[in-house]
């Protein structure tokens, strides 16, 4: 299948000829402090690095470098229906407020390499305070709202920050969630304790400050602002780390992926243009979470680098009034690209199945609707189709990359559309899908789906000090390969179609979330004997986690009493984004004969598809016994 519009299969064709010479091409569009010695030293790194030599600085380029041609446009506009709020700040607003913050860090002891850790709600503080990392070279690690404290503090541990910066609150729906206290608790649970934080108060809430170690961030900026203390963009390294950016693995011990300044800069720029078919000067809307890699890239870093007017929304889709947000949002900024993932159509659908509330907004300048972050069902792809009549856009990626593998390009003119299938692999990417020996598979075959090495400019070099732990996770299984742990297949037409992980990742509303990491929460019980968390079908989230729990022998507790407990833990050490509401008590966990927990089979018989009895069972009746107590809870089972 071929489009006679699309320049796509020309500019792969471009790239695959000469990577380095297309990549040099796009590092044009980026403002470099020192060229690179070698676009390309494949002798460097754990796979070779981009642009190694070069001198360059991200928040210039995504900031100062606008002030002059576009001062007054707006670069960040903050809309937030649950506060009433609403505020633009232009690119000469946003060099000021960045510049003078990055002044305050640096009064705070902040300087080139060291981390700073983010625990921020969405406002505009969070992109200003990670901007201004970027200016002195300080690299950045957000960490994301919803995660409990226990979280936050293996994250301190392992990026040990010189400075956390914070808020007294963030807001979910009408519920005000105060920040302060769970940061004071990681701070306490952390080893690695930062000098100090910089808090931001907010109107809805007032915290108290902890003396000699927190300090108030509008009174700190007032004072430098007061001062005319302004930092300057400081040169760093392009391979140098812009940020670190926690993900879940296979344990409970997130993984810290590494963004480099240079290559990031080149690969999210080309994406503006090429991908999103957005222009310097237009409104790109990107309704994620600065907490996730959609943030990083597309809430801050990929339109301002763009010279395009980035929407920073603080609201959710259903109930920051109504299902009818995303388009007030979209008629009232004049947005011509949302980027958001299905959970988030499949929430405004159920509320707004005729989508009555898009009546009265004007969407005429609105051009296209992406979806990433979990698989869009092709459902949903259907029904936003339908009421928007614009493209719908599945594009496909990960944390690690940074920006997407696959997609359908816009910008390069689109593809004919399959509706379930995220479309191609973008210039940088050569994708295979490979069997357990690691032999390639026919197309329509499923497999690993991997990426061959080296990775484009953009994609993690490295994990935060464990290049062994990177090597190990996504290098070692298939040599010569990145295994990007999702499974799928290619059809004869070169689309790649990704259909689940091969580890166990689940995806929660996407939320990427580690069922191993859920599972140690749930074994720390003192009733808990063993358990299986796995993740079930969910009409809304399209997955939610379900654990089942085998109680030791002679537990007194009732099991129902135990499970609430298990509800609470998990939200108490992992936090609510973990969606974890269901634990149930089993008498046996389904085994094979060499002890292996069958997590798939009874994830097929909670999600109600058709499943066969494992030759290597134990003892088959104990699924039987599993599919019971599922009817029971009203799961298919
Ligand atoms: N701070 C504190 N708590 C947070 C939080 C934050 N930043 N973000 C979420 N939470 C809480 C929620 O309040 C909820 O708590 P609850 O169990 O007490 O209700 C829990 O974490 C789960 O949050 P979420 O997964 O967002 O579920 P939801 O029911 O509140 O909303 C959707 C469901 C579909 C509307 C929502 O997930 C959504 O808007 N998704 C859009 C897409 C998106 O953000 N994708 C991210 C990757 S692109
Ligand atoms: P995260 O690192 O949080 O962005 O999660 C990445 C994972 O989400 C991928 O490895 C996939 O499993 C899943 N994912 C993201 N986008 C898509 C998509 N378009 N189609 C299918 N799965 C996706």
């Amino acid at each position: 299948m071929t489009s006679a519009h699309s320049r796509y299969h020309d500019v792969y064709a471009r790239w695959k000829t000469n990577p380095v010479g297309f990549w040099e091409e796009a590092a044009r569009e980026i403002d470099w402090i020192r060229p690179a010695d070698k676009i390309f030293d494949p002798d460097a790194g754990t796979y070779g690095r981009w642009f190694v030599g070069a001198q360059c600085n991200t928040c210039y380029n995504a900031v100062d470098r606008h002030v002059a041609t576009r001062g007054d446009q707006a670069a960040i506009i903050y809309d937030s229906p649950i506060t009433g709020t609403k505020q633009t700040l232009t690119y000469a607003e946003l060099q000021d407020e960045v510049a003078t913050l990055a002044a305050v860090l640096q009064d705070m002891g902040v300087r080139k390499g060291d981390r700073v850790v983010l625990y921020m709600p969405m406002i505009p503080q969070a992109s200003i305070g990670m901007l201004a990392c970027a200016r002195i070279g300080a690299i950045h690690s957000v960490v994301f709202g919803g995660f409990a404290p226990k979280e936050l503090a293996t994250r301190i541990d392992d990026a040990k920050p010189k400075v956390i910066l914070s808020a007294s609150c963030g807001i979910e729906g009408s519920r005000v969630i105060p920040y302060k206290p769970l940061l004071d608790e990681a701070i306490t649970l952390s080893s690695s304790k930062p000098d100090s934080c910089l808090v931001f108060q907010r109107p809805q809430l007032d915290c108290s400050l902890v003396d000699g170690r927190d300090r108030d961030w509008k009174a700190e900026v007032s004072r430098a602002r007061a001062e005319g203390r302004k930092a300057e963009c400081v040169a760093v390294a392009a391979t140098d780390p812009l940020y670190v950016l926690y993900t879940s693995g296979t344990t409970g011990k997130p993984k810290g992926v590494v963004r480099d300044n240079g290559g990031h800069m080149v690969a999210l720029k080309w994406t503006m243009k090429n991908f999103f078919g957005v222009d310097p000067g237009e409104v790109f809307w990107a309704a994620s979470d600065v907490g996730w890699v959609v943030g990083h890239s597309y809430i801050v870093y990929g339109p301002l680098l763009h010279g395009a007017t980035a929407i920073l929304y603080e609201g959710k889709p259903v109930g920051t009034p109504d299902a009818g947000a995303y388009w007030r949002v979209i008629a009232e900024h004049g947005v011509v690209t949302l980027f958001t993932a299905p959970t988030a159509f499949r929430a405004i659908k159920k509320e707004d199945p005729d989508a009555k509330l898009l009546e009265g907004h004007d969407l005429s300048h609105f051009r296209a609707l992406f979806l990433a972050g979990e698989r869009a069902d092709p459902d949903t792809i259907r029904w936003a189709e339908t009421i928007l009549k614009v493209p719908v856009i599945d594009h496909w990626w990960q944390t690690e990359t940074g920006w997407p593998v696959a997609g359908n390009p816009l910008g390069l003119g689109a593809l004919p559309v399959k509706h379930g299938s995220p479309t191609v692999p973008m210039p940088g990417y050569i994708l295979e899908v490979l069997d357990e020996g690691g032999k390639p598979v026919p197309p329509n075959t499923m497999g690993a789906i991997v990426i061959k090495l080296p990775l484009p400019p953009g994609c993690l070099p490295t994990l935060w000090h464990a290049d062994e732990r990177f090597r190990e996770s996504y290098l070692s299984v298939y040599p010569g390969y990145y295994n990007t742990s999702d499974a799928g297949y290619l059809d004869e037409d070169g689309y790649v179609w990704v259909m689940g992980r091969t580890d166990d990742i689940i995806n929660v509303a996407g939320h990427r979330l580690s069922t191993g990491g859920m599972e140690e929460v749930l074994a720390s019980h003192p009733a808990v004997a063993e358990c299986a968390v796995i993740g079930i079908k969910d009409a809304l989230k399209g997955e939610v986690p379900c654990g089942f729990v085998v109680l030791k022998s002679g537990v007194q507790t009732a099991p129902e009493r135990v499970e609430t407990e298990l509800v609470s833990l998990v939200r108490e050490k992992i936090g609510p984004v973990a969606a974890f509401k269901l634990a149930i008590t089993v008498g046996r966990l389904p085994k094979t004969r060499s002890g292996k927990i069958l997590r798939g089979t009874m994830k097929k018989i909670a999600d109600g598809d058709s499943w066969s009895m494992p030759a290597t069972i134990d003892d088959p009746i104990i699924l039987s016994e599993i599919g019971d107590v599922l009817k029971q809870r009203g799961l298919p089972g």
